[in-house]
């Protein structure tokens, strides 16, 4: 199993849904680096379930320290980090054991480990797994922060519903990010915020789910950061991205949008503002050739609708090997774009940080660039 990632900032993860706790280890974090508890914590707010519009399973969510961590400092050495799973009601997996649920990890678990999987709640690829990802991203994105560097994502799409997009000027982008991460249901256009809820508790009272889009918008990032050929940006970002649960597209700039456009409309002509290399438009996201160009860094993941749905769906019996019906029981979300929006932050800064290090060396984090 894969559960390491990265080069110079590695991230293990560890945990199941209703394991005592999930976790995550840091290595790499330069020493000296002071840690905002506060902020660390308000981010991981941000994740947890809330209202008619998220499970009924509600955590704390507290971070525990166990080592990386003194008198408020990173020390260097491995930071562990965990959060305690209390709310955990196996009980409600026990009927469901041979019957995996359609479009979530049940079976293909099954398959891989051979039955050994901890199928309550999801086990290993329970949302709940992404509670770490976000402490650990708080910390990457306040490093980022001390920089300039700022990362902020809003619903561009929730169901039928769609919210304005990113302003194309940078001063109002980096106004808009400062706004959205105050926000706790992160949308431009105040309006389509109740229209969002709405549908989510529509489609919660049928017994459906919905899915959306994600638009995440990267300000003050350095030109030539990015490791081709297999390090780009968008491959580490992506990579990111894709391991977050439920997550199924991603698209940097205009990304399949460039398919019905030509040269001379996708292109962003060159200019130089006080000194600066910028770009008229930015089509591309501020990446070309997988490396930063100064510019912002644009990019949209799509989130599938939950699995979990309490309709009665077509299954099969995997002890009996016929073919069944499936009740879901458990407490699911009816959606999962709203809380996996700080999963998005959480991952791209944890990637960037990654890139960044590998470009300016660890003092880089503490120090600034040379
Ligand atoms: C924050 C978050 C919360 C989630 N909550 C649920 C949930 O309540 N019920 C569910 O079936 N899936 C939930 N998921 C999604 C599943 O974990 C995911 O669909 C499943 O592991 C299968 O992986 P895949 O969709 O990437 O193929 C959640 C995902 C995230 C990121």
């Amino acid at each position: 199993m894969k559960s390491i990632f990265g080069d110079q900032i590695q991230i293990c993860l560890f945990g199941e849904s209703h394991s005592p706790a999930v976790g995550a280890v840091l290595n790499g974090l330069a020493p000296g680096i002071r840690l905002d508890l506060e902020f660390i914590q308000s981010q991981m707010d941000k994740r947890r379930a809330k209202g008619r519009i998220s499970t009924a399973r509600r955590e704390a969510d507290e971070v525990r320290f166990l080592s990386g961590f003194f008198n408020g400092y990173t020390t260097g050495t491995p930071l562990c980090l965990l959060i305690e799973n209390q709310q955990t009601r196996s009980g409600d997996y026990e009927a469901a054991k041979w019957l995996p649920r359609p479009s979530h990890a049940d079976y293909t678990a099954f398959e891989k480990y051979g039955g050994f999987q901890d199928y309550r709640g999801g086990g290993h690829f329970s949302g709940r797994l992404t509670a770490p990802l976000v402490a650990a991203g708080g910390i990457a994105l306040q490093i980022l922060k001390s920089h300039g560097i700022r990362v902020g994502t809003h619903i561009l799409r929730l169901g039928d519903w769609k919210d304005t997009a990113f302003s194309s000027q940078e001063t109002e982008l980096e106004q808009q990010i400062d706004r959205l991460n105050g926000d706790g249901f992160p949308t431009l256009d105040a309006d389509v915020e109740g229209s969002m809820i709405r549908a989510v508790e529509e489609a919660a009272s049928e017994g459906d789910s919905l899915g959306g889009v994600l638009e995440t918008a990267v300000v003050s990032l350095p030109a030539g950061v990015g490791e081709p050929f297999f390090c780009s940006v968008e491959s580490k970002l992506s990579q990111l991205l894709f391991s977050i649960p439920a997550v199924k597209g991603v698209e940097f700039g205009l990304g399949f949008g460039f398919a019905g456009l030509r040269g001379s409309q996708a292109n962003d002509p060159f200019r130089l503002e006080k000194d600066r290399v910028t770009t008229q438009t930015n089509h591309n996201g501020g990446l070309n050739g997988g490396i930063t160009n100064g510019m912002p860094v644009l990019f949209r993941t799509a989130v599938k609708p939950t699995p979990s749905i309490y309709q009665p769906q077509d299954t099969v019996d995997l002890e009996k090997r016929e073919n069944a019906r499936l009740q879901i029981q458990g407490r699911h979300d009816p959606a999962i774009i709203h809380r996996a929006r700080v999963v998005v932050d959480s991952m791209a800064a944890l990637g960037l940080l990654d890139l960044l290090t590998e470009r300016f060396g660890p003092r880089w984090m503490t120090e600034g660039t040379p």
